[in-house]
This record gives structure tokens, C-alpha cells and sequence, in this order.
């Protein structure tokens, strides 16, 4: 098989990682990738979401399935595209459809999905530039913290969490005055659930699922989760309170009412679904303390998650591809490995908020005992040179947390470029 991947981060170089060792792989393509997908397929120089530049490339190299990294191109809808085109057609995209995409691309069409089909989540409203006092008098309702989410995509930005209600009165206005340009046009305002966070995934056919192993991510730039929220700062896979028990409420809450949502709703979705879930530590309207509650959907894999996952998933990937693209996933089988995998992000010092790039990278070579994963970097004159705020991910399988995330923080400390961090608690407090 010819296979083309779209994207060009951490989450994409382990996906590559995992797909090149499939033996049904004849060629792998990135789109358009970076220095670390560059050592398992070939890195093509074409953005993701030039739909138009995918389609001659995928003509003139035979490319026999598309599979999609990020949220971007799902959202602008590659998967119609290819459906609507008649050259296109026949090859699977592994992704959903643009109405499917809405599960991530906008939070109300998630929160309203949830509710027609009884999936446990916050209580919520949505407001726009049409009742704005009503909002407000609604936050005036709730209980601290307040939670304000912009209705689009907003680059993991459009999420606020504020301790006062006077601050939430005033973001809930900024919001919609443009904060986050049209992607705050419509705010979805709602009850805050405190818990722990857990990340669960499922490839599914629209019909069938599998689900993936699941993983941890850790969002604040501080050891100890404090300071500002990157886009991960790594992951922890297995995550020892998705026990059996766990688990088995969210397939039956969460899981296949959301397979069966999408069916019933004739919403084509043949990709990952990533739900982003919260143990919640009280009673709450819709679960009891202990059970599982959605905060939100993404449709696609997580990142730093993927990073771990790929490591523990034994099966072949692109035989679930396959599952995926003929709708017969629930012949496939899905292993995992029982080790626990723990991956820390590198970051350019400055992150998230102003860094420099293009400093040297070193080391890599000398790492030996991890997986090594490039999240921004990209060459020049032949050196691997830092391009983005999360640099490169080690990977380490461990017998346990605390053993993986040693060999990820002493294989991490090989690896030199100016101004590297990262934190060294990852998994810690579980
Ligand atoms: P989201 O983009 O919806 O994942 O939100 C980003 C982060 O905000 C989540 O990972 C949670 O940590 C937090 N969050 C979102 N919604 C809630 C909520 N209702 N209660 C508590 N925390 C939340
Ligand atoms: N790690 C969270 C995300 O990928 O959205």
C-alpha cells in the first residue's frame, strides 16, 4: 500500500513511526512532515489543508489511502473532497466527514450532540452577540470556577477558567466582542467538573470501534501543573484509574452511545475519535462521584498522547486502516502492549509564550533506549534545527510510570539544543 499522512508534528512522526513498521506498507508519505518523519516515509512539500495540491499528488504517486493528523483539514472537510471527486473517490480517507469534523469544530454542536443522546457532560448554554445579558445573568447562577469556551477552533486557546465573577462577566463579553475573532462569535458557557482528566480514543468504521490504549496529558508548562497550558507537555500511558471497571462505563455511557449517535445522526465518521474525559470526584446531575464525564471531543489523536499510544499498540495500524476504510473493523483485532509508556516533551525555553528557533539540536543520535519523536524541528544545511514551541518527544517503554519516565528523563538529557525544558514530573501524580 501507498500511503499518504497529513500533518507535521510529534502526534504525525509517531503515527509514521507506527505505520512504516507495517508490513503492508510499500511507501509512506508525509504532508508535509518534518526532520523526524524524514527517517521513516518522505516528506512531501505540500500543506496539509491544499486539498488541491493533495489531489495531483495522490494521482501522480498512486497514493492508495490518506490518512489525517489534525483536526484543520478534517474541519475544512478533505473527506468530502475526496468523496465528491471522481478521481478521488475510491481512496479512504481515515478521518470524518466536515459534519463530523463539528464534534471539535464547534464545542455547541458537541454539547448538543451529547445531550440528544443522554452522554454524561456539564451542564451548559450558548450565547452569542443576540443575548448577552442573558449570559450574564446565567453565570450569575453557577457556582466558581467559571468556564467559558469559544464555540470554534481556536488552537487549544478558546477554553477560559476563571475564579471570580466578575472576571467571567468580563471575558464572557471579550469573548464575544471578537476575543478570539469569529471563533467566539457563539460562547458556550458551563458548570465546572472537578475530577481528574483522562484521554480515551477509538478508531472506529461508523459502525464498529476499537478502542486504542488509553493515555494521560499533562497541559501546564510547570512541574507540579502550574503556570500557563501548552499544547502537552507529555503523556502517561496506561492511566491507572481507567481500570476494567472504568473503562466499561465509558464504552457503555460514552463510547457506543456516541458510535450509535453518529449512525442515527447520518453523520459519516470513519477516523479517530479522541474523547476527552474527566473521573469526576463529586455527584454530579448526569454521574456519581467516581464516573466517567466527556469535557469535550477532538477527531483526531491526541498530542503528546500519540506519542505514548503508538508505543503500546502491538497491532498493525494499517490493518485497522484497512477495517476502517471496508467497514469491517470489527474482524480486526487490537493488542496491547502491557508496559507502561512514558513520554516527555521538549520545549524551546520561552514556551508558550515568545521563543526563539532555529537553534542546532544534538544528541539525538545518542539516544538508545527511547523512541525519539520530532514535534517542530525541521533541517538546515543538513543539521536538525528547532521550528516550533514543543521540540521533540522521548518516548520510553518502562515495567512501570516511575521506570519509563527515568529512562525518558535520562535519555532526554542527551539531547541538547539552547534554551531546552521540559518537567520531570510527568505521570507523578497519579
Ligand atoms: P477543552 O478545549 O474543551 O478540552 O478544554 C481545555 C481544558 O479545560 C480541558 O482539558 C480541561 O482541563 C478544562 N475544562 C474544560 N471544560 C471544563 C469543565 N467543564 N470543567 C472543568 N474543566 C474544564
Ligand atoms: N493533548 C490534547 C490534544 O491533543 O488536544
Amino acid at each position: 500500500m501507498r500511503l499518504l499522512l497529513l500533518g507535521s508534528g510529534g502526534r504525525e512522526h509517531a503515527l509514521a513511526w507506527k505505520i512504516s513498521q507495517s508490513p503492508k506498507i510499500e511507501k509512506l508519505y508525509i504532508a508535509p512532515g518534518n526532520a523526524g518523519t524524514g527517517t521513516v516515509g518522505e516528506n512531501v512539500d505540500l500543506k496539509a489543508d491544499d486539498f488541491e495540491g493533495v489531489k495531483s499528488f495522490v494521482i501522480n504517486n498512486s497514493v492508495d489511502m490518506v490518512v489525517v493528523g489534525p483536526e484543520d483539514p478534517l474541519v475544512k472537510g478533505v473527506y468530502d473532497f475526496f468523496k465528491n471527486d471522481s478521481e478521488l473517490r475510491d481512496i479512504p480517507v481515515i478521518g470524518p466527514s466536515k459534519q463530523g469534523a463539528v464534534l471539535e469544530g464547534s464545542k455547541d454542536f458537541a454539547k448538543q450532540f451529547m445531550i440528544r443522546h443522554n452522554i454524561p457532560t456539564a451542564a451548559y448554554k450558548s450565547f452569542n452577540g443576540t443575548n448577552i445579558e442573558e449570559g450574564i445573568q446565567f453565570l450569575e447562577t453557577l457556582n466558581p470556577p467559571y468556564v467559558l469556551k469559544a464555540d470554534g477552533l481556536c488552537a487549544g486557546k478558546g477554553v477560559l477558567i476563571l475564579p471570580t465573577l466578575e472576571e467571567a462577566k468580563t471575558e464572557f463579553r471579550n469573548m464575544l466582542g471578537g476575543m478570539f475573532g469569529n471563533a467566539s462569535a457563539t460562547v458556550v458557557v458551563e458548570e465546572f467538573l472537578s475530577g481528574i482528566e483522562c484521554s480515551v480514543f477509538v478508531l472506529t468504521d461508523g459502525k464498529n470501534y476499537k478502542i486504542l490504549p488509553e493515555a494521560k496529558d499533562y497541559k501546564r508548562i510547570g512541574e507540579g501543573d502550574t503556570g500557563l497550558n501548552t499544547g502537552g507537555m507529555g503523556s502517561v500511558s496506561p492511566v491507572p484509574f481507567a481500570d476494567e471497571a472504568w473503562m466499561k462505563k465509558v464504552e457503555e455511557r460514552i463510547i457506543r452511545p456516541t458510535v450509535d449517535g453518529l449512525a442515527a445522526d447520518g453523520i459519516d465518521y470513519k477516523g479517530f475519535i479522541f474523547f476527552g474525559l474527566i473521573k469526576v470526584d463529586k455527584k454530579y446531575s448526569c454521574a456519581d462521584a467516581g464516573d466517567p464525564m466527556v469535557i469535550e471531543y477532538n477527531v483526531r489523536m491526541g498530542d503528546p498522547e500519540t506519542e505514548s499510544v503508538m508505543l503500546r499498540l502491538k497491532s498493525d495500524i494499517v490493518d485497522l486502516f484497512e477495517g476502517v476504510a471496508a467497514g469491517n473493523l470489527d474482524t480486526k483485532t487490537v493488542e496491547f502492549d502491557p508496559r507502561s509508556v512514558v513520554c516527555v516533551m521538549m520545549v524551546s525555553g520561552g514556551y508558550p509564550q515568545a521563543y526563539d528557533k532555529g537553534f542546532e539540536i544534538t544528541g539525538i543520535e545518542d539516544v538508545n533506549d527511547s523512541v525519539v519523536f520530532h514535534a517542530g524541528t525541521a533541517l538546515k544545511d543538513g543539521k536538525v534545527v528547532t521550528s516550533g514551541g514543543r521540540v521533540i518527544a522521548v518516548s520510553s517503554y518502562g515495567a512501570n510510570k516511575d521506570e519509563a519516565l527515568e529512562k525518558s528523563f535520562r535519555e532526554a538529557s542527551k539531547i541538547s539544543f539552547e534554551k531546552k525544558y521540559f518537567r520531570r514530573d510527568i505521570g507523578k501524580d497519579l
